[in-house]
């Protein structure tokens, strides 16, 4: 079925849709026929043969057309491993008008095509694609015919592909050739040119799509056409003084002279430029100087101030003929990479500082959202941006393992002022360097700088993901006498060509050749650091599951954090719809089969056992649900303690080490339903961990740690200005909800942007202070207050013993009552006595509690729940349940 029946008609309702969206940036000289829609697809020998929606890709067309089930149910991904072993053929049949082909130039364009493919029109071949990260266009206007043209793309398995490049390069290994057994994924994705985690990931299943993944369309036009317009705002230091840096990319069929109008009207300024477009694509630069430079209202990152931008207009004329006309959004802020000596310490420091501020950036680390990326919709994007933003996060870090993301993911960063720290797509590996990979890597390059150079939110550029580590520590078993050569293979992509390319193309932002980097070290060591992971120097990746996460003294004192992280399980509510009854055990095949992390599912239990007891219900269900519950909890625990470390850090040096300046973590959000270091499971439901960042990320935050059996309270503060802050600690016994005592410290300045100790104590003088506590009777609670006793910031706590020693803890039997309030649901709760990470579930209805995961030391206590589709007071009440540490075991 397609939504019309007559080819001709459908062709001319998408030309009129396409108008009304498009004229408004381009001309009367260029018309623009989308080929998006129904195609047929077919396999290599014609045996499935069904209708596929582009955008699209295989599994999606597949599944939508019930020819297989839900590819993330259960063990699919196993079972459904021989449609990336095949070929497969997109076709389309589509008329032309006699007016397009009358345009001096047709392109065929493919905005997105993953990735080996022929691409053939009325039976001849226009070109062929290698590289899922690029644009493609083909000159096709003699090849257009009248009535139905009929056009076909051929895509190579993926799988077969990458094996016979790897076969093709003989002279050296390039590893690693295959990923571990546990990921159950294919080999050779390095010698790809595509999402490098689809191959699978030690978070995510092996899904080889192939596609077309992005639009495709027909665009005829006479004289010229903009393909892509960047403006770039500079501003020079010593004049403070702003300019937009306009390029223009223009398709001219000859050589065309005409004027250049640039103005932000908003900001008086207005520029005319004689100009002359040279013949075929070409890149055109203009300079607008801002006049009204010191009125420039600046964008700043989430915590720090708005996001206001400026519409900047374009109109090209030649011979009073308007043939350019188009509008784009201009943001300003400067972003500087900051590594210079640190007072009291050897090394470098590592931090940015935006429109002049030092920023500590908050966050974690972003990984595709689905493996099927046409599946990965607008609301999909809002909901998990807006969750980091909710958790009080500024940045986050586009992972150089999955793909450059669409336009909309930038532009919604730029809206909620996040920080991008983005990644060039290489990920865990080492790549080759013949001319034909270079070539289209190079190109890659500069279409994914000229497509995003635009947004505020992307603050860095950086080369890869771990390879300059896994060169340095050598991963992959490289013999010493080899180590040179791929050290100059690594030279030549990231250093020679990457950042080459991008010094050319972009000024306006800092560049890095690798995470985690010992950065400007680094390039004094040839590029590959002895030791990347070196502390002194640049960002760190550090994970331990073996050690106990709650003892701050394991984490690395890093000038900044780039990843860490533990794993979890996500909630029930969201593996039941991928699993069955015989899935629910902790020990089954399901749960070993989704975990691809080796050894992963022990390492959460070890990790959690350290201080909590193990669930050990005798009702099978419950205690698959309770260990998903304790997972959650150590994750939760673990990643507040080790990012409270990281922020306490920002103003000290300590043994030569600190100022730490970031704190993104591994990882926010998850490809499929599967245990991953993740704080948002697929879906979008929130996990403990986001709730805690929630509060580890707020502007004001009170950190508790010990220190020689000595309590210490920092206040630390994101804030521009300063503060008076004073701790208040309360004691409270395990077994009674009236706190024992409250101790209180002197007010002290916390200046903006700081971490000051407030609050010292040994515990033993604390406890004595207190009366009736000892280490496994109390615990306590602490918050920050102003000096008029208005409490800034959350309430923390810190425990004086493991939970699983504490004595007096008892099931609380919370008891919920829920009730339909204004804009939300309001959940009221009544505690029998004190409870720790008390969890509200309310299965898979969506929605976010405002807290969540909390330790509850008062009799009742009311939480609010936001919806996200319509329910009922009887619909929350039938299915929230509520944990409490005490009721696992
Ligand atoms: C896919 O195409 C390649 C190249 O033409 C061919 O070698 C291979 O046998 C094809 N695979 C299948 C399953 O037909
Ligand atoms: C292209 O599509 C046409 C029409 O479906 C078909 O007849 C032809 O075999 C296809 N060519 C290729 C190379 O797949
Ligand atoms: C800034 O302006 C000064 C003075 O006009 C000029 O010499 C300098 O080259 C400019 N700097 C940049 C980076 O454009
Ligand atoms: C802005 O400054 C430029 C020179 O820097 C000048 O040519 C132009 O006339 C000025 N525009 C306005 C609106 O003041
Ligand atoms: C689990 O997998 C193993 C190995 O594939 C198989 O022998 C066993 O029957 C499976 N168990 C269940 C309960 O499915
Ligand atoms: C803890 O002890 C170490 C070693 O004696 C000392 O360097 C450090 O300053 C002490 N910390 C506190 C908070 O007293
Ligand atoms: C919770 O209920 C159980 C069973 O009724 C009871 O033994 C226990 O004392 C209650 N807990 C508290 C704190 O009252
Ligand atoms: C707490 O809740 C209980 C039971 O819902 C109620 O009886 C009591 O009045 C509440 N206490 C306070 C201080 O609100
Ligand atoms: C579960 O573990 C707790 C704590 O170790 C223990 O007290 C309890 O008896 C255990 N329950 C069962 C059913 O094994």
């Amino acid at each position: 079925m397609t939504p019309c029946g007559n080819n001709f008609i459908c062709v001319l309702g998408v030309l009129l849709c396409v108008c009304f969206r498009v004229f408004s940036s381009v001309t009367e000289q260029q018309r623009t026929v989308s080929l998006n829609g129904k195609w047929g697809l077919s396999s290599s020998d014609g045996s499935l043969s069904l209708t596929a929606q582009v955008p699209g890709c295989v599994h999606s067309a597949l599944q939508q057309q019930g020819y297989i089930q839900d590819p993330y149910f259960r063990f699919n991904d196993v079972s459904y491993q021989w449609i990336a072993l095949d070929n497969w053929t997109y076709t389309t049949v589509f008329a032309v008008s006699a007016q397009l082909r009358a345009r001096q130039k047709v392109l065929l364009v493919f905005d997105g095509v993953d990735t080996v493919a022929s691409v053939w029109l009325n039976g001849i071949t226009v070109g062929k694609t290698d590289n899922m990260f690029r644009r493609y266009d083909f000159s096709v206007r003699d090849l257009l015919r009248d009535g139905d043209n009929v056009l076909n793309v051929s895509l190579l398995s993926p799988v077969l592909y990458a094996s016979e490049q790897r076969k093709a390069h003989s002279a050296y290994r390039v590893p690693p050739e295959c990923p571990p057994d546990v990921q159950k994924g294919e080999c050779h994705v390095n010698f790809i040119r595509k999402e490098q985690s689809s191959f699978s990931w030690d978070w995510g299943p092996s899904f080889p799509t192939m596609g077309l993944w992005k639009d495709v369309r027909l665009e005829a036009f006479d004289i010229l056409q903009l393909v892509q317009i960047s403006s770039v705002p500079l501003y020079n230091y010593s004049r403070s003084q702003w300019t937009v840096q306009v390029e223009l990319l223009v398709d001219a069929v000859e050589t065309t002279t005409g004027q250049i109008t640039l103005s932000i009207p908003e900001l008086d300024s207005d520029q005319t430029f004689q100009t002359e477009f040279l013949s075929g694509k070409t890149k055109n630069i203009f300079i607008l100087n801002i006049n009204t430079s010191d009125q420039v209202k600046l964008w700043w990152p989430n915590g720090h101030g708005d996001q206001p931008f400026y519409l900047l207009t374009l109109r090209g004329f030649q011979d009073g003929l308007l043939i350019l006309n188009t509008e784009s959004k201009v943001y300003f802020r400067t972003v500087e990479l900051v590594q210079e000596p640190v007072v009291g310490s050897p090394g470098l420091s590592f931090y940015f500082r935006i429109n002049g501020k030092p920023v500590f950036l908050k966050g974690s680390n972003w990984i595709p959202a689905h493996s099927f990326q046409d599946q990965v919709t607008p609301a999909v994007l809002k909901n998990l941006l807006q969750s980091a933003v909710d958790a009080n996060m500024n940045a986050l870090r586009v992972w150089g393992g999955g793909v450059y993301e669409q336009d909309l993911f930038y532009s919604i960063c730029d809206e909620l002022g996040i920080m991008v720290w983005q990644d060039f797509m290489f990920a865990c590996a080492t790549y080759p360097t013949e001319d034909r990979f270079i070539q289209t890597v190079r190109e890659e390059v500069v279409q994914q700088v000229r497509r995003l150079k635009s947004h505020p939110s992307i603050i860095i550029w950086s080369g890869n993901n771990e390879n300059e580590a896994a060169l340095a520590t050598d991963w992959f078993n490289i013999p010493a006498p080899q180590k040179s050569t791929y050290i100059k293979d690594y030279v030549t992509l990231y250093v020679n060509n990457i950042r080459k390319i991008v010094q050319e193309e972009d000024q306006s932002r800092p560049f890095l050749v690798s995470s985690p980097t010992n950065g400007a070290e680094s390039e004094q060591e040839g590029w590959v650091a002895a030791n990347p992971y070196d502390p002194h120097y640049g960002d760190t990746h550090f994970y331990s599951y073996i050690l106990d996460c709650w003892d701050w003294r394991t984490f690395p004192r890093t000038r900044f954090a780039s990843e860490y992280g533990f794993q979890s399980w996500p909630s029930f509510s969201t593996l039941q719809p991928v699993s069955v009854n015989e899935d629910w055990s902790y020990n089954s095949n399901f749960s070993s089969h989704r975990q691809h992390h080796e050894a992963g599912n022990q390492e959460m239990l070890l990790q959690a056992a350290f201080h909590f007891h193990l669930p050990n219900s005798t009702e099978p269900l419950k205690r698959f649900t309770d260990t998903l519950y304790i997972t959650q909890v150590m994750q939760a625990q673990c990643v507040k303690t080790q990012t409270e470390f990281y922020q306490r850090s920002r103003s000290e040096i300590i043994e030569g080490k600190g100022r730490t300046m970031g704190a993104l973590y591994w990882q926010l959000n998850d490809i499929w339903q599967a245990p991953s270091w993740s704080s948002v499971e697929f879906g979008g439901k929130w996990k403990m961990l986001h709730y805690f960042a929630q509060s580890f990320f707020s502007a004001v935050l009170p950190v508790g740690f010990e220190d020689n059996n000595t309590l210490l309270i920092y206040a630390v503060s994101d804030l521009n200005q300063d503060l008076k802050l004073r701790a208040v600690v309360t004691v409270y016994s395990w077994a009674d909800l009236d706190p024992v005592c409250t101790l209180k410290s002197d007010l002290i300045l916390v200046p903006g942007g700081s971490a000051v100790p407030i609050f010292k104590e040994p515990v033993a003088t604390l406890l004595v202070g207190c009366g009736r506590c000892t280490r496994l009777t109390c615990l306590l609670t602490f918050h920050l207050e102003d000096p008029s006793s208005v409490q800034q910031g959350p309430t923390n706590h810190h425990f004086l013993c493991s939970p699983k020693e504490a004595q007096g803890l008892q099931r609380p039997n919370i008891t919920a009552k829920v009730q339909e309030g204004k804009s939300s649901y309001t959940v009221t709760l009544h505690s029998a006595s004190v409870a720790p990470f008390v969890w509200l579930d309310v299965g898979n209805i969506p929605g976010r509690f405002s807290s969540n995961g909390f330790l509850m030391v008062s009799r009742n206590m009311t939480v609010s729940f936001n919806a996200w589709r319509p329910t009922s007071v009887a619909e929350l009440s039938k299915y929230l349940t509520i944990t409490s540490l005490r009721d696992v075991y």
